[in-house]
């Protein structure tokens, strides 16, 4: 019995868990406020990955625990992962849909002995910060990199970018560009907006006023997204014939119905569409589904967190519960697995995920819903913005 004693506390003395049978996961997001939807999608996801597989590895039970931040604010993210890290004693950090407040934990990490799975903030140079990173999400260099392809093989040879002036939107214009005058195309004009823009109407004149026949346009996914579309559509610039081009963030299937009939024929690239053929994603929708409670409400972050909690599970297995960042780390570089968005790997170098990329058109499905269907696959991506930021 002394023994034993002694034993435990040798091993909370080295920080390890060999007696602490629950694993706690901290997980920060927007669960309140305008994005309170793409949160909600962080939690089906994970939601539905434990109802699938259970809440326990090996010996260990895995608890999350949730921390809001509403929007992006990097200060709010910082304190509440320290706190998670400190009082909660989680043995990981997950979640992060905004870019600056995934960047504000990067710094703590190493410290904490606490890996941080990223389950949306999108922006490259996130996993150049700390080699503590793993991303199960997307970059915007990633998505966009194909749509100027698609844009330029669709006889559209000038374009004017509109992107939200912080890490996805900057990350996301320099890949259009680079990938549309690669293809012999030119961008006349590149529009960065506020974050907190909501009025697009003047965005739009400056759109009609370029002369450019096309648009190319990233904004984070949420009520920013749809108030562009929309704003895109009722200005009549779908009607005066420009054309619009962006990653998928901008027809996130939520946000169809909303948008309508005028969507239809809207091509995107990227990562993940709610209507992916496959077993595994009809069986990721099934749990999702349930987990969310309305089939309509899916999104992508909800797979993210799907594939985050794999890599949680697996990094979980590898250290045998035991508290250590770096051997966690270690053993999900090049795991390979299916996705219920297809074939994936992490790339064990930057630590970012290897995908396809998917371009989609919106169409009306059988049942009358609107959906991202995909019509073309780039297959086995990676991230053409980490050699940028290098
Ligand atoms: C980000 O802040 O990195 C971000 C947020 C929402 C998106 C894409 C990227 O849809």
């Amino acid at each position: 019995m002394k023994k034993l004693f002694l034993a435990a506390i040798a091993a909370v003395a080295m920080g390890t868990s060999a007696y602490a049978d629950t694993i706690k996961v901290g997980v920060i997001g927007p669960f309140s406020g305008p994005f309170a939807l793409q949160g909600k999608n962080f939690k089906a996801g994970i939601d539905a990955y434990m109802a699938v597989n259970g809440n326990k590895v090996g010996n260990d039970t895995v608890e999350i625990v949730y921390r809001d931040v509403p929007q992006a604010d990097p200060a709010q993210s910082k304190a509440l992962a320290q706190e998670l890290i400190v009082k909660e004693k989680v043995q990981y950090l997950a979640g992060f849909y905004f870019t600056p407040d995934a960047m504000a934990v990067t710094p703590i990490l190493k410290q904490g002995n606490v890996p941080m799975v990223i389950m949306n903030a999108a922006t490259s140079a996130i996993v150049t910060k700390s080699p503590l990173v793993v991303r199960t999400s997307f970059t915007t260099w990633q998505t966009s990199t194909p749509i100027a392809k698609v844009a330029f093989d669709a006889g559209v040879k000038k374009v004017i970018s509109v992107v939200s002036d912080y890490g996805p939107g900057i990350d996301a214009e320099n890949a259009f560009k680079a990938g549309f005058e690669k293809a012999g195309g030119q961008v006349v004009e590149a529009i960065r907006m506020p974050l907190a823009t909501n009025d697009f109407s003047p965005i739009m004149q400056r759109i009609r006023d370029s002369g450019a026949e096309g648009v190319f346009a990233f904004l984070p996914s949420g009520p920013t997204t749809l108030g562009f579309v929309k704003a895109y559509n009722d200005n009549g610039l779908k009607a005066a014939g420009i054309k619009f081009f962006a990653p998928g963030d901008l027809t996130q299937e939520s946000d169809l119905p909303a948008l309508g009939d005028a969507a239809l024929g809207i091509q995107t690239t990227f990562h993940y569409a709610v209507s992916h053929d496959s077993p595994e994603n009809k069986a990721f929708v099934e749990a999702a589904t349930k987990a969310i409670g309305n089939k309509a409400e899916l999104s992508f972050p909800s797979v993210s967190a799907y594939d985050g909690m794999y890599v949680i599970y697996k990094m979980i297995e590898a250290t045998g519960g035991n508290q250590d960042a770096e051997k966690a780390v270690d053993a999900v570089k090049g795991l390979a697995w299916t996705s219920p968005r297809g074939p994936v790997s992490i790339d064990p170098e930057s630590r970012h995920i290897t995908q396809n990329i998917y371009l989609r058109e919106v169409t009306k499905a059988d049942d009358g819903t609107y959906i991202n269907k995909e019509v073309q696959t780039f297959e086995k991506q990676g991230d053409p913005g980490l050699a940028a930021v290098k």
